[in-house]
């Protein structure tokens, strides 16, 4: 009966869309089509009206047609455009305006799948935007059986092997970037893990939790100049007000200068106000620069201020090249995001904490109905008295598998040819007459821009190389995101992806070169528009 419904299905949809042919897609053929479609599900197969239930053969069937989307999609994915060619507007039409389906569809609901798979942003080889990690298919099958197995990730008694799964992948990290003695919880990025992270700073050094922050004033958090914009949004958030954020100058390779710091504390002091923590970053977001971790850690302990480090980027470049994060074990506690740069898909961040009973401190606030009932140390732990979170999905999962399938030898290797790639980016770079490195290459960030012609004011360079940029996006043949130096607007590649061939790094000169060439006479007749 199944097959036969799915054969007369396909066969109508098949017959309408001969019909409508020549209307635009997404318009009143998907609407007619969709809707006839409907007609027939709840006419052929009337148990779907009454249930959510799908058997197992419908399930294996589906199961099927997903595994075979997935495989052929990463089988072209290199051949894709880095960045579709699209408009908000065809998104909208062919996505966006469809009304809510009143009746389910049944397998027609995938009839759409084609063009949001063709709308998407291609992560291949040659995409460098952002800090966006490449997305490991191991670990998107283990997504889909933490999807099936439906853990709550908030207690061994919701999930004895799903949390005891989290705990172990929690372990590992820590102990992969040289922190052994932590241990912490994964969250939904960096950005959840800064915010925890601080959380666990006021609390331990101004506590606010119960009496409200009665004395913001006194509190300070210090951060470099070149701080992830989360940091601001959490202090935001937590009441400590962005006021009370003090901004450090950075060296010249964007590093936090120890001593300016140590002077701000110092000043702060002098007026009444107290430090509570010092945000260094372990990878900034714009050049992937390390604040010197051991002196700023000296100092923010010698004023008993809480340590955090913001290594959302580039903390677990230490599985490759410890030595570039030495001092990392002396935060108190420190973001990491292995959505990033151990390549794992969306979403998988983690904060780790030296002292879980702060943790517990700062978010432990259990209703009757969620008390532990029993006492063993093992069965009792709950991961939401150490987090913001009481629901979480089993996102360990992934991690767990691909860290299983693949081994840390892997991804140290892959992580080591990354950083090896944005070396032999910024070499090429400076082989390039036209073009200019702009910051210095710490980890895999790679910062430089066109030079114009000298003769032309800061402004004009600048938007010129906004519309390069542009046009470099637009071409879809490389995807690089921007970043903004000392007034400076630079074309940015990051490479945290484990499919950039040294062929798909080497396309980046030329094509720069290539849309330069384009946008070029625009700003020589002086229109300088894209
Ligand atoms: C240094 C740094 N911190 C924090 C974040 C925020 O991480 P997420 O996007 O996972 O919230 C980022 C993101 O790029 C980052 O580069």
């Amino acid at each position: 009966m199944a097959g036969r419904f799915q054969h007369t299905v396909a066969a109508i949809h098949e017959e309408l869309t001969d019909h409508v042919e020549g209307l635009p897609p997404g318009g009143p053929a998907l609407r007619l089509s969709t809707y006839v479609t409907s007609v027939f599900v709840v006419c052929l197969n009337p148990a779907r009206m009454n249930s959510l239930d799908v058997s197992s053969e419908q399930f294996r069937s589906l199961a099927d047609k997903v595994t075979k989307t997935c495989a052929e999609y990463l089988t072209k994915l290199d051949e894709f455009p880095v960045f579709p060619s699209t408009t908000g507007s065809v998104t909208e039409q062919l996505i966006g305006q469809e009304a809510l389906p009143e009746t389910g569809q049944g397998e027609h609901a995938w009839a759409a799948l084609g063009d949001v798979l063709t709308h998407c942003r291609a992560q291949n080889g040659r995409f460098f935007g952002y800090v966006q990690g490449s997305a490991d298919p191991v670990a998107a099958l283990g997504d889909l059986i933490a999807s099936v197995l439906n853990q709550n990730m908030t207690a061994w008694r919701s999930s004895p092997a799903g949390v005891t799964v989290e705990r172990t992948v929690v372990r590992w990290l820590a102990e992969a970037i040289g922190c052994s003695e932590f241990s912490g919880t994964l969250t939904g990025g960096g950005s959840a893990a800064n915010l925890m992270g601080l959380a666990m700073a006021r609390e331990a050094r101004m506590p606010a939790n119960d009496a409200g922050i009665r004395n913001a004033a006194a509190g300070i958090v210090y951060a470099s100049e070149q701080v992830h914009m989360s940091v601001p949004k959490a202090v935001a958030m937590l009441g400590m007000g962005r006021d009370n954020i003090r901004y450090i100058p950075c060296d010249d390779q964007y590093r936090m200068i120890p001593a300016e710091l140590d002077r701000a504390i110092l000043q702060d002091r002098q007026k009444g106000r107290r430090a509570i923590a010092v945000v260094a970053s372990a990878g900034t977001v714009n050049t992937g620069s390390i604040d010197p971790l051991r002196k700023i850690a000296a100092i923010a302990h010698a004023h008993h201020a809480w340590l955090h480090v913001d290594g959302a980027y580039g903390a677990l470049a230490a599985i490759a090249a410890p030595e570039k994060l030495d001092g990392l074990v002396h935060a108190d506690s420190l973001s990491l995001d292995p959505h990033k740069w151990l390549y794992q898909p969306l979403d998988c961040g983690c904060l780790l904490y030296r002292d879980a009973a702060i943790a517990r401190k700062t978010f432990t606030y259990t209703g009757t109905y969620a008390k532990q009932l029993d006492s063993d140390p093992i069965e009792s732990f709950a991961f939401f008295e150490e987090s913001m979170e009481l629901s979480r999905r089993f996102r360990a999962l992934k991690l767990w598998l691909s860290l299983r399938y693949h081994g840390m030898a892997a991804f140290r290797e892959a992580i080591r040819k990354n950083l090896e790639q944005a070396q032999r980016l910024a070499g090429a770079i400076r082989s390039t007459p036209e073009l200019e490195l702009v910051a210095p290459v710490e980890l895999s960030a790679v910062c430089f821009r066109h030079r114009f012609r000298p003769d032309a004011s800061e402004e004009t360079r600048n938007r010129f190389n906004l519309a390069v940029l542009k046009r470099v996006i637009r071409r879809g043949r490389i995807y690089l995101s921007n970043a903004e130096l000392e007034g400076k607007f630079c074309l940015r590649a990051c490479i945290v992806n484990h499919r950039t061939k040294d062929g798909d790094l080497d396309g980046i000169i030329p094509e720069v070169l290539d849309a330069t060439s384009e946008v070029m006479p625009k700003f020589e007749r002086g229109s300088g528009r894209e």
